[in-house]
């Protein structure tokens, strides 16, 4: 039998195995205009480094990323890295002034963070206004070395990311609406790594994904559009679904993907159709009476051997409302639950929560109506402080936030009765909701139907969670929660509440921090339909926080 001096000898030769293996990925951001033309007109864009998208960020899971970035634009700016859980290094998340205070024109800012327990497809964006809609990329995070993917090593990797186009300046769209309280103008069009294809009488070519006959490709998809939720289509194709938000899924096969803003969908695409052109289509999901750009993005697959100009083969859409498609979607959607890749569901829950999340109306004098719109959660409608609340948790700095978060409604009503006009004021608050740590958490997310339901892409910043329920109508506190899914649920960093409906979701508290969650459509952030979670630290320096870096912005 091994003695233990053996053993501990045979841990840390693994562990130097490990660590010697992970890198430290360097990266510039250098956060400049752009001079652009699309849909026929021509503008100045926030870009990183010239690029839109902006550059793609690859690594190895264990590697440590390290982001240079100055900021030479007129505007203040943070990033945030989108699902990657931030382990102990909430300051560097990224969204303002909930980790940090924006780098202002002229200054710098190092991100530095380690890629633990997580490997795919994720994406970095802007995390202040509406800057995302220009400023985001991909992250591509690989299996360890040596460690090979669970499905058949595909042929070649494609990223695709859907963006949304607005052909004034995004800037002024939000200021506009802010100034004014009514809805911000929806986006021009949908654009596909870029190009929103032939579109308006405009000469834009289109994005082409050039593949060869027989070959399979895996297809790292990316919803980066601020505010609308998409459906992915290629004519004449089937896709598997492998990965959702850097987890690994039960494969399964779709002809249509849906993908919300901030998810994140790897599926494989074998080039198995006679060869020739097809249309790829991004195009909005929206099953209510809210007003969506309703644009089809389009893009082209070619399959290299063609010989002649063959005809585009094209195929139905899904129509806008077609809310079974996109809840048969999620329906499928299922962790591995290998051996290798568990799903870790929390059995025991401390925490149950119960949060209404909606949109409302507030007075205000100087709006057009004398009112505006706002958006809520449990009634309490978030105010931006004017500085970082993790500064402020950190420092014991008091007045910035309170820690009194309702867990409830504090006026419990039908909350999905058709023209419901109950509880359509908010108060206003800056509140977190405090979570011992390695406390777990059950979550049960609200559509409300006030002034009109709405399908809300909803992510929680720092962590993963599991996704073990979710259905139309109010949530059933006595019989619902017997389907749970406790075995393989989907795990996440982005669920879509469905339209007059609920989801609840379950995590642990396992990364002392800030953590920001919100409605990832940006008009519904900007609006308020969002709140923080403290999380404290918990006993020695692998359960704490690290202190700040050095040159942490101030605001
Ligand atoms: Cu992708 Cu708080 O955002």
């Amino acid at each position: 039998m091994a003695s233990s001096v053996q053993l501990t000898l045979l841990l840390l030769a693994l562990a130097f195995l490990v660590l010697a293996d992970a890198k430290i990925r360097r990266y510039k951001f250098d956060v400049v205009m752009k001079n652009t033309t699309k849909l026929c007109s021509t503008k100045s864009i926030v870009t990183v480094n010239g690029k839109f998208p902006g550059p793609t960020l690859y690594a190895r899971e264990d590697d440590q990323v390290i982001v240079n970035l100055t900021n030479h634009v007129n505007y203040n700016v943070t990033i945030h890295w989108h699902g990657v859980k931030q382990l102990r290094t909430g300051w560097s998340d990224g969204p303002a002034y909930i980790t940090q205070c924006p780098i202002q024109p002229g200054g710098t800012f190092i991100y530095n963070f380690t890629l633990t327990g997580q490997r795919g497809t994720l994406l970095w964006h802007a995390h202040i206004s509406w800057l995302r809609a220009t400023v985001h990329g991909a992250i591509v995070i690989l299996p360890r070395h040596r460690v090979a993917y669970p499905f058949p090593r595909p042929h070649k990797e494609k990223i695709i990311i859907f963006g949304e186009w607005w052909k004034s300046d995004v800037e002024a769209v939000i200021n506009q609406s802010t100034f004014t309280g009514l809805p911000p103008n929806v986006s021009d069009a949908h654009t596909i790594n870029g190009q929103s294809g032939p579109l308006l009488g405009c000469n834009s070519p289109g994005y082409t994904l050039h593949v060869e006959s027989g070959k399979t490709y895996m297809l790292r998809i990316i919803n980066a559009a601020l505010n609308d939720e998409l459906f992915f289509k290629i004519a004449g194709h089937t896709l598997t679904v492998i990965e959702v938000d850097a987890s690994y899924t039960k494969p399964f096969s779709a002809d249509t993907l849906f993908l919300g803003p901030g998810q994140t969908t790897n599926a494989l695409l074998t080039a198995d159709q006679s060869s020739g052109k097809y249309l790829i289509t991004i195009s909005p999901f929206m099953d209510t009476i809210v007003t969506v750009d309703n644009v089809t993005g389009t893009a082209f697959l070619h399959y290299n051997d063609t010989t002649s100009s063959p005809s585009l083969v094209s195929d139905k859409i899904p129509p806008v409302n077609a809310t079974s498609v996109a809840l048969g979607f999620s329906d499928n959607l299922r962790s591995l639950n290998s051996r290798d890749y568990p799903a870790n569901v929390p059995l025991r829950v401390d925490h149950s929560l119960f949060f209404t999340i909606g949109v409302g109306i507030n007075p205000c004098e100087t709006c057009i109506n004398n009112t505006k719109a706002v958006g809520d959660i449990n009634n309490v409608s978030f105010v931006m402080p004017t500085i970082g609340i993790l500064q402020a948790h950190y420092y014991n700095i008091s007045g910035v936030f309170t820690d009194d978060f309702p867990g409830k409604p504090l006026i419990p009503f039908n909350y999905t009765a058709n023209n419901s006009t109950a509880n359509m004021r908010t108060m206003n608050g800056t509140k977190a909701y405090r979570l011992a740590y390695n406390s777990t958490v059950q979550l049960v997310i609200q559509g409300t139907s006030v002034i009109a339901p709405e399908s809300h892409p909803t992510h929680l910043h720092g962590f993963n969670f599991f996704v073990i329920g979710k259905g139309v109508g109010n949530f059933d506190p006595l019989n619902d929660p017997k389907k749970f899914n406790l075995v393989d649920p989907v795990e996440r960093n982005t669920v879509s509440v469905p339209t007059a409906g609920w989801t609840a979701i379950r995590f642990r508290a396992d990364n002392p921090g800030v953590w920001f969650f919100h409605c990832h459509l940006e008009v519904h952030t900007s609006w308020g339909l969002k709140m923080v979670f403290l999380v404290e630290n918990g006993k020695g320096p692998n359960e704490t926080l690290l202190p700040p870096p050095s040159d942490l912005p101030k605001c």
